[in-house]
């Protein structure tokens, strides 16, 4: 259990730690944004031999900005030495997809990078390490690393959908011109892909008049049940369009929600499957896989987070919200097509490994 004012250790692990998320992620960890504004961290920051330079510069920048809150920068190229203690694991590096390459080609890259940093992580880390894997295929990233770090709490192993969720709110506040903390309960089902499903059936917005279903404020079903979705399944892509790179501040700046809303807590009573699917953990295999629609079988896995953190996650009121939980018939063929794409990613995944 993370302890306040203990120094936390936080790896940054990215190939290229120079690489956009990465770059963008360590000023906002060492400002407090993650852990809080009077939580000390250590930053370990691993790379590739060719990048030691790079990850060298990354380092001096962080020293140069003077952060009251970063106790210590580990740059290195020695993944033992990356893992040794970190507390919090935060896994951007992924081989990208390059012209000519199959799909295939880049999971099989992938499944060994996870399988290499999964078993040092398992060593090296901290006993209760708290892993965030962001590079894609993220969903399947998370899973081969916890296939390979056993002894790491199955719990701990997440993958990034903050992101989509944080781009559902987006699109819901600039619709109806309402701040983006008052959208609550919007879901994110399945896949940090185009197939994934990002849910308002449960979605409620703060007004003067007290809490409204988001259907009810938004009465255009076609908007929500179109444009909205495909909208936030493909932001991603259109970000790559209009950049020409990938989403990095967006990216970054969702890991920290993500982090922070797992150490510290949420004050806000938001919906268990909601909140967690927007953590990306991976048992969305699991659920998705065996027990897509039974809701409640979740619950081994959600409770004991919350009690872990000793938080509030709210989540007794959120597993009786949780029950009552319909899937309408338009979610669940949502659902399925996310489901069947993470199962065909977990099989060639698993196919790559043997
Ligand atoms: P980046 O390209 O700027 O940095 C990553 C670097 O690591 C690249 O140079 C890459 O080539 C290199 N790399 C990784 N593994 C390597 C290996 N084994 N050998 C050689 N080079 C290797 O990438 P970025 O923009 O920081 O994004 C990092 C990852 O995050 C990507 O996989 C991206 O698709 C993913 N991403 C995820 C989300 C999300 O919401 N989950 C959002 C945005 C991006
Ligand atoms: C994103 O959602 O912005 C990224 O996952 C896109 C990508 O393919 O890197």
């Amino acid at each position: 259990i993370l302890m306040d004012h203990e120094i936390q250790r936080i790896l940054g692990r990215s190939v290229g730690f120079a690489g956009q998320i990465g770059y963008a992620l360590v000023p906002m960890i060492a400002r407090g944004v993650v852990l809080g504004a009077d939580q000390p961290v250590i930053l370990h920051m691993l790379d590739i031999p060719f990048a030691a330079e790079a990850l060298n510069g990354v380092k001096m920048e962080l020293v140069d900005a003077a952060f009251p809150l970063l106790k210590g920068v580990v740059a290195t190229t020695d993944v033992v030495e990356a893992c040794t203690g970190v507390n919090i694991a935060i896994m951007v590096g992924g081989f990208p997809r390059k012209e000519g390459m199959e799909r295939k080609d880049v999971m099989s890259k992938n499944v060994s990078i996870y399988k290499s940093q999964a078993s040092a992580l398992e060593k090296h880390a901290a006993a209760n390490c708290k892993v965030v894997v962001v590079a894609n295929p993220a969903n399947t990233n998370a899973l081969i690393l916890k296939e390979f770090a056993p002894s790491i709490p199955e719990k701990n192993i997440t993958c990034l959908t903050r992101l989509d969720h944080n781009r559902a709110l987006g699109q819901i506040s600039e619709r109806l011109n309402v701040q983006v903390c008052d959208v609550k309960n919007v879901i994110i089902w399945g896949n940090h892909s185009s197939t994934q499903y990002p849910d308002v059936n449960h979605a409620t917005v703060k007004t003067p008049a007290g809490e409204k279903p988001v259907r009810e404020l938004i009465s255009d079903d076609e908007w929500l049940n179109g444009e909205f979705i495909t909208t936030v399944q493909q932001r991603g892509a259109a970000i790559i369009k209009a950049r020409k790179l990938s989403s990095a501040l967006s990216a970054a700046s969702s890991a920290c929600d993500h982090i922070r809303d797992w150490v510290l807590g949420t004050p806000e009573v938001v919906i268990a499957y909601g909140c967690l699917q927007a953590l990306g953990f991976p048992w969305a295999y699991t659920l998705m896989a065996h027990t897509m629609y039974q809701l409640g079988s979740s619950i081994p896995f959600l409770s004991p987070v919350a009690k872990e953190n000793g938080r509030l996650y709210k989540v007794s009121v959120q597993l009786m919200i949780l029950a009552g939980l319909k899937i309408d018939e338009f979610s669940r063929k949502k659902l399925d097509l996310t489901a069947e794409e993470l199962s065909e990613e977990k099989a060639l995944a698993y196919s790559c490994l043997s």
